[in-house]
């Protein structure tokens, strides 16, 4: 932790941003402790990458291929199998739950934290209600409560600990609810600058979805995991209010095959949707985001008649812990996002949202974790028993298409 002043500014220096500074005399004591603190926490990795954005050449195009896919019909036939092999490791307690709940919502556009939406119409279904629901039955198919890391951001960390308290985890036992906080990216304007956002506050977002892992560690559950001989994780987005979570015959499938992951995956309802499917990328399990797919690559088919890139993500992933230590050692991709970034603008002496574009704001993304794996599972489910996302107020993947698919599968709303 930077006490003084002056070891901020010393930081500062050398990264080039003693702008941030600017102001620090007219701070109220508390204003300059929150900034001395937003400094200390400010991770010169983003900076690094963003000097060496222009002067780097272009990332290597690595061939896209595509991936075995382990389908519906094939995980029907061998289902007592993998629920066999997976309840029996999660008696162990080698898996535990990731909960990604960082992101803004911005599409949603709730007042809270997204998980605190309740999108019930008779009784209250709130998305963590759902989510608690669905952890719940894996953790009595294993006979055991089985752990929960929420990872929530800067932002929404306060709301969404007091709301779980408040409905007491919706019947979970707390003791296996842990909560941290993803990482904050500063901002910064076309010149590399770190923006500030008001006098005495860094303009700054969550670091993007693919930093749960390195959070995670930093937040101090490296030995809780080990001392809990917690060997996988699942990770999975906090919308999706169907989705299995630590479901037991994608484990054990997972475990059957050998390989260190697996992605949950959903076929496509025509080859022209819009969604990241997944393949091979030098090798390595990737996620080909639908504007990369080429015409021909997107009606290619396999030997067999069925197309060879069809299979979106939903994000809901296995990782083998071991094998994320060591991928995380070689440094993830930092992604820049062209953003309308708000600023202290001092002449006005007022916060000012730009309408264009000003700036740049990073990002990890989960899909990088995936690639730099030596394997993945792609394992097929049926999207409308296991694919209801929250994403937007209104129209497709809202909470009315959301609600009708709860409907669908029996769940009271
Ligand atoms: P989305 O990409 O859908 O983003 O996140 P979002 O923030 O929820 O919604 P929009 O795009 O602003 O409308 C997919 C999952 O990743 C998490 C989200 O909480 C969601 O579970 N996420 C995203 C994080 O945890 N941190 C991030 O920085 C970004």
């Amino acid at each position: 932790m930077l006490q003084t002043y002056e070891q901020a500014e010393k930081k500062l220096k050398a990264l080039g941003q003693e702008h941030l500074l600017r102001y620090y005399a007219e701070l109220s004591e508390d204003g300059k402790a929150q900034l001395l603190s937003q400094i200390d926490e400010l991770d010169e990795v983003y900076l690094d990458a963003f000097s060496k954005k222009d002067s780097l050449s272009l990332p290597e195009q690595k061939e896209i291929t595509p991936i075995d896919v382990m389908c519906a019909a094939e995980i029907e036939s061998r289902r007592e199998e993998f629920l066999a092999r997976g309840i029996s490791a999660a008696k162990e307690g080698k898996i535990a739950a990731v909960l990604l709940a960082g992101g803004m919502g911005t599409r949603l556009g709730a007042d809270g934290p997204k998980g605190t939406v309740d999108i019930g119409v008779t009784r209250h279904v709130y998305i963590f209600q759902r989510i608690f629901e669905n952890l719940s039955e894996s953790a009595d198919a294993a006979g055991r409560s089985l752990h929960l890391f929420i990872m929530t951001s800067e932002s929404n960390h306060d709301e969404t600990v007091s709301f779980l308290k408040e409905h007491r985890y919706f019947g979970y036992d707390p003791e296996y609810v842990h909560f941290y906080r993803q990482e904050m990216a500063p901002a910064v304007d076309r010149s590399g600058r770190i923006i500030l956002e008001s006098r005495g506050r860094i303009a700054s977002s969550p670091n993007g979805n693919g930093g749960w892992f390195r959070s995670l560690l930093k937040a101090g559950y490296g030995s809780l995991i080990e001392d809990q001989g917690i060997e996988w994780l699942n990770v999975f987005s906090v919308d999706n209010v169907l989705q299995r979570i630590c479901d037991p015959v994608f484990f054990g499938a997972v475990l059957e095959s050998g390989l260190p992951s697996g992605s949950k995956v959903v076929a496509k309802s025509s080859p022209e949707e819009r969604v990241g499917v997944m393949c091979n990328k030098g090798g390595r399990p990737a996620v080909v985001e639908y504007y990369e797919l080429t015409d021909s690559m997107r009606y290619e088919k396999r030997p067999d008649g069925s197309y060879a890139y069809y299979y979106g993500v939903i994000l809901n992933y296995l990782f083998r812990i071991r094998d994320l230590e060591e991928a995380d050692g070689k440094g993830m991709p930092i992604h820049f996002a062209d953003k309308s970034i708000a600023a202290w603008d001092p002449v006005s002496g007022q916060t000012v949202k730009s309408k264009e574009p000003n700036g740049w704001k990073f990002e990890y993304f989960i899909f990088d974790i995936l690639n730099s794996l030596d394997g993945c599972l792609p394992f097929e489910v049926i999207r409308d028993r296991e694919f209801a996302p929250v994403k937007n107020a209104s129209g497709p993947d809202s909470p009315e298409t959301a609600r009708e698919l709860l409907r669908k599968n029996g769940i009271e709303i």
